[in-house]
């Protein structure tokens, strides 16, 4: 789609780093950008689930007597009637599904919420009033509900091993041996999930809301029994996932069944209460962590045992050992996992999956290490900073953690920070002061782009990746400008379609290291191709020079060295040439594939500090200040990257204060399960927010150096502020949320 706006006209070379305002945010602010269910087409029809009311058991009969027979009523799907439907290759990345069990497959029922029929009506009005009229007979089992996992006696998977870690830990002359818990966090993006599926023969469209759509094509072929060709999906704008939002769930294909069968375009949106139990969460964790430590501050012991618990549909690990095994020097060392099943849906990754619950763990730890050590808590940081990633042997292709410590602690003015509990005061409030550090892995998946110089004047960039909001369609077109010098309004990006060539999947932070090789390479073989035509067409004014003696700026052809108003229009060259355009390809290696990137140990850093206030009297506390200070390559647009900070710190808030989703023991259905009762930070939760980014190119990943910016910011917020929670009131809460009942146990009254 054509994107109007040239804010960016004449930046040039310099609009990679700028601060650059959206160019898909007009479309946003007027609501002219179509989401998945804003799409609509003559004769679409609206398709409604019906969820199990059980956590367990089987479907023993559905009565669908009354609901067939209501208004509008066109379709209802369920076990006993659904289309054939076939799973995926399990652990085959090319091609996943959030759930390994497609939908309807048997009679089973693994969770509350599981839908267990699907009503297509004319109206979304009569689907919703015939699901309410399907009756559901069940064999109710026993169902697997208790949140605490403690009482697991399985075996355990080492998942990261060194030395001889209970050996040193025994003798370590300063221990810290203590569990953390962290709880069922549930995704919740603005835009909630939906399908639209439409048929044309045996081809089927799906509108969709996907991080990926190229996985999602795929996967959807695997699941329909289809040619990948046969299936084309679309996500032009996305509110958000989170991670949720990676892989299919069922019900994208119910969706399409349904319009198979009644041969009419079928929209399936979920409702905010589904997105609690049918699209996939955060699964709680609980950590043992034990680190031993000479009386100088030294590491020597460090283990993570974790459980998190998972549906008894797919075996879901958290990888809360993500950052364990490399971000502090340790000589001995063992993490190891297990899973535990329970009656909910499927886990699925969230924000920083595995890192992020697990630095709660590891870096809660570190603080108490820093405090029984009577060292200060970024001082302990800087004492254990690993020369090379220790848990792999390799090389760091770029790490910055004690410039983010020492950046951060200086625009904190930690410096006049005093140790003792409560002993730091600001206008009647006791204040705390806590910071972690904290890192996120990095990585390149494979991509192919195509840039097209056309005879209008206009530059198209295409390829398959999707904008999750966070602004890839704003950096695809920087990289065309400081290319092509082309002003935003003639520039096209046209993502989210897989009839594009093959693009990235918008996942761990990594779209935008992924796209650019991919783009980067397509507007140079573009740009290669035209100087040829501007060499070898007769009448052109560069006819028989040598290519590799003209540029391409401020969109014109001209000599290097020259002034750009002494060349010509590129698509003057273009239309000399008697052609539509030229197009030139680029395509990007994965790093696993890449000699000189499989072997570096590919990471992002962060430093978190965090002030609360504490008001003993009404038991009062606020997060008030936080500094974080981000390592993550060279930043393309400063302003899209400052806002994935801002927005994944207030995240943090929620992860620290309030976000729990609590499954009721009977049923298994969320007490939560809607945004009044699942508390998450807002606009009055949020504080002061300063960041700042570091800007080391890391050009292990591309030319430009970005690894990509995201979950990092959310990685270490909640420990810097149970750390901060500890200064301020001497309690250590190392189950979060933390919550007013744990605060009351503070022996700090006044302020
Ligand atoms: Mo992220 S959890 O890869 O959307």
């Amino acid at each position: 789609m054509a994107m109007g706006m040239d804010a960016a006209g004449g930046l040039g070379k310099d609009i990679i780093g700028a601060a650059v305002s959206r160019i898909d945010g007009p479309l946003k602010t007027t609501g002219t950008a179509h989401y998945t269910a804003d799409f609509h087409f003559a004769s679409m029809a609206h398709a409604v689930p019906v969820q199990s009311t059980i956590a367990s058991g089987r479907i023993k009969r559905i009565d669908l007597s009354v609901a067939e027979k209501m208004p509008g009523v066109l379709l209802v799907l369920h076990y006993g009637n659904m289309d054939r439907l076939y799973r995926v290759v399990p652990n085959d990345f090319s091609a996943t599904t959030s759930e390994a069990r497609p939908p309807f497959e048997d009679e089973r029922i693994y969770h509350w919420g599981q839908f267990v029929a699907l009503v297509v009506g004319e109206t979304l009005e009569q689907a919703t009033a015939a699901a309410r009229a399907v009756t559901v007979e069940y064999e109710t089992k026993a169902a697997s509900l208790k949140p605490s996992l403690s009482d697991y006696q399985g075996k355990r998977k080492s998942v990261s091993k060194r030395g001889e870690v209970d050996k040193a830990f025994s003798n370590a002359a300063v221990k810290i041996d203590q569990n953390y818990i962290t709880p069922v966090e549930t995704h919740n993006p603005i835009e909630m999930h939906a399908t639209v599926a439409q048929w044309e023969g045996d081809k089927v469209t799906l509108y969709e809301t996907s991080q990926g759509v190229w996985n999602h094509r795929l996967a959807m072929a695997q699941v329909l029994g289809l040619p990948r060709e046969n299936v084309q999906v679309i996500t032009k704008f996305l509110g958000s996932g989170f991670g949720g939002k990676l892989f299919p769930w069922p019900h994208s294909a119910l969706a399409a069944v349904a319009a198979r069968r009644i041969q009419r375009p079928v929209k399936l949106s979920l409702s905010r209460k589904m997105m609690f139990t049918n699209v996939g969460h955060r699964p709680r964790c609980e950590q043992q962590i034990k680190i031993g430590a000479t009386a100088e501050g030294k590491l020597v012991a460090l283990r993570q045992d974790y459980l998190n618990h998972t549906s008894f549909i797919d075996d879901i690990d958290e990888g809360c050992g993500e950052a364990t095994p490399y971000l502090y020097s340790v000589p001995n060392l063992e993490v190891t996992s297990a899973l535990v099943q329970r009656n909910t849906g499927t886990p699925s990754p969230m924000r920083g999956p595995g890192a992020v619950p697990g630095l709660f763990a590891m870096e809660s730890a570190m603080d108490e290490l820093a405090i029984a050590l009577k060292i200060d808590p970024v001082e302990l940081r800087l004492r254990n900073e690993p020369v090379k990633d220790e848990g792999t042997g390799q090389e760091f292709s770029s790490r910055h953690l004690k410039e983010c410590l020492e950046t951060g602690k200086q625009k904190f003015g930690w410096e006049k920070r005093t140790a003792a509990v409560g002993s730091m005061r600001r206008d009647g409030k006791i204040l705390g002061w806590g910071m972690a550090a904290a890192s996120w892995g990095a990585y390149r998946f494979g991509a192919s782009a195509t840039v097209e110089l056309c005879a209008d004047g206009r530059v198209c960039v295409r390829s398959a990746t999707q904008d999750v909001g966070t602004g890839t369609y704003t950096v695809l077109a920087q990289v065309m400008h400081e290319k092509t010098g082309v002003p935003f309004d003639r520039i096209d990006v046209i993502i989210g379609d897989t009839n594009l060539p093959e693009g990235a999947m918008s996942g761990g932070s990594w779209a935008t290291a992924s796209a650019l090789p991919a783009i980067s390479g397509a507007a140079a073989n573009a740009i290669k191709t035209l100087m040829q035509m501007a060499v070898s067409t007769s009448g052109s004014a560069f006819l028989d020079k040598d290519p590799a003696t003209l540029e391409l700026s401020q969109g014109r052809v001209h000599v290097s060295g020259q002034s750009p108003s002494t060349g010509i229009p590129f698509e003057d060259v273009v239309k000399l040439a008697r052609l539509s355009g030229i197009t030139g390809e680029g395509k990007t290696i994965p790093t696993s594939d890449d000699p000189k990137a499989k072997d570096l140990s590919l990471h992002s850093y962060a430093a978190q500090f965090v002030e609360v206030e504490w008001e003993p009297e009404i038991a009062r506390l606020r997060v008030s200040r936080v500094v974080t200070v981000v390592d993550v390559g060279r930043i393309i647009n400063l302003k899209a990257a400052t806002n994935q900070i801002l927005g994944a710190v207030v995240m943090g808030i929620g992860m620290g204060l309030l976000e729990q989703t609590n499954y009721e023991q009977r049923t298994g259905q969320p007490i939560n399960g809607n945004m009044a009762d699942y508390l998450m930070a807002t606009c009055a939760d949020s504080p002061r927010i300063d960041v700042t980014f570091l800007n080391h190119p890391d050009l292990a990943l591309n030319e430009y150096g970005a690894r990509g910016v995201g979950e990092i910011g959310l990685a270490g917020v909640a420990p810097a502020i149970t750390a901060a929670v500890y200064h301020a009131t001497g309690v250590r809460v190392r189950q979060i949320p933390v919550r007013i009942e744990d605060l009351l146990k503070s022996d700090v009254r006044e302020a």
